[in-house]
């Protein structure tokens, strides 16, 4: 099969396309014949290794597992012995980062972690792209305790994660205000933004209003910035460690004083979480905004865009071009 393969870390050159053997699926996996995955932020994470940590999953001198892509949607082509919730021809999509693989014609997936069946109003492109912004969204709105009604602040609500953000946030009843540059502001306010604040216009730090949860899906604003903004028990978070890993140190001591606080919480995801967001697509309360696809043999320049920072949502990778 056709596949991204990586066999050190470093930059999007590292990536290239080769030959490799499908994968065999053991007792409870099923075997996916992948359509469309993402190139996305933790794809790049694990590449380059920008942060050492990474190193402690994925190898500490070289990737021990030669294939990224830790979304995908695709086809089921054969299961194990034991895989009782998926049948040959279901079409399914999903999020992996143990094991990743994605990046690639073929890919087994365990039945109960990660994988769902497509929601039924979606494409291949869109549903490989539901996962892996939204996984993070919701484990930080959660984090936040987000009830209907509370002031949320969402900066960046442009990314995966943000624009991701936003369309939960609406769901649980938030009222949202997003930051975002001027020529996303009508994309913002279709996914759900009640204010929306133009940050090469305005100063987002000069609102008046306080907020319950200050979500930084990109990672551009400081605790120090933010803490003004928050109501009396309001709480922050970041999608970045900050300057020197300053958010690592906030989240130890800031819960200590009772009041505002700084969280990081650690990603998770579950199957419920996978099915919980497919209900959400099907609804129509959850769209991933794509903001551009590339077929594998172009894989290096897809990172690249990538890493620019600038994507708007999800960059789709179409194994299979339709
Ligand atoms: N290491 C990992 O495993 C990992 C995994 C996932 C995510 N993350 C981190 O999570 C963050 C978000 O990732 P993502 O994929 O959702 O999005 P992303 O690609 O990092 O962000 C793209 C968005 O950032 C916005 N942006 C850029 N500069 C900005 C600024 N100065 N102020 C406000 N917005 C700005 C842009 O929106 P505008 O066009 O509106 O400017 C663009 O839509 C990143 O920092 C990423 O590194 C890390």
């Amino acid at each position: 099969m056709k596949a991204i393969v990586y066999t050190q870390y470093g930059p999007p050159e590292v990536a290239q396309l080769k030959e490799m053997p499908i994968p065999q699926p053991k007792d409870n996996e099923v075997l996916v014949k992948v359509h469309a995955s993402t190139v996305n932020r933790t794809d790049s994470g694990f590449r380059s290794a920008e942060y050492f940590v990474s190193r402690f999953w994925s190898g500490l001198l070289r990737p021990k597992l030669p294939i990224l892509g830790c979304e995908f949607a695709g086809v089921v082509e054969q299961i194990g012995k034991d895989v009782t919730a998926f049948n040959i021809g279901d079409k399914v999509f999903g999020f992996n980062d143990k094991t990743f693989g994605g990046h690639a014609e073929y890919l087994c997936m365990p039945q109960d972690q990660g994988i769902a069946v497509m929601p039924q109003n979606f494409d291949f492109n869109e549903a490989a792209a539901i996962a892996e912004g939204a996984h993070y969204a919701l484990v930080d709105i959660r984090a936040a305790k987000v009830q209907a009604g509370q002031e949320v602040l969402v900066y960046g609500a442009t990314g995966a994660i943000g624009s991701a953000a936003v369309q939960l946030l609406k769901h649980f009843g938030a009222r949202i205000t997003a930051v975002c540059n001027t020529q996303n502001v009508d994309l913002v306010k279709r996914l759900g933004a009640d204010v929306v604040i133009d940050y090469q216009t305005q100063d987002f730090t000069q609102t008046n209003t306080l907020f319950h949860f200050i979500f930084d899906a990109v990672g551009k604003s400081s605790y120090r910035q933010c803490k003004p903004l928050l109501t009396e028990k309001g709480i922050y978070i970041s999608t970045e460690l900050g300057k020197r890993g300053v958010n690592i140190l906030l989240a130890l001591t800031t819960p200590l004083w009772g009041g505002k606080k700084l969280l990081f919480p650690i990603p998770t995801i579950t199957q419920e979480d996978v099915v919980f967001l497919k209900e959400l697509a099907e609804n129509g309360s959850f769209k991933p905004v794509i903001d551009r696809s590339y077929p594998m043999a172009d894989i290096v320049e897809a990172y690249r865009y990538v890493e620019s920072g600038q994507k708007t949502g999800n960059v789709v990778l179409e194994i299979v071009q339709h």
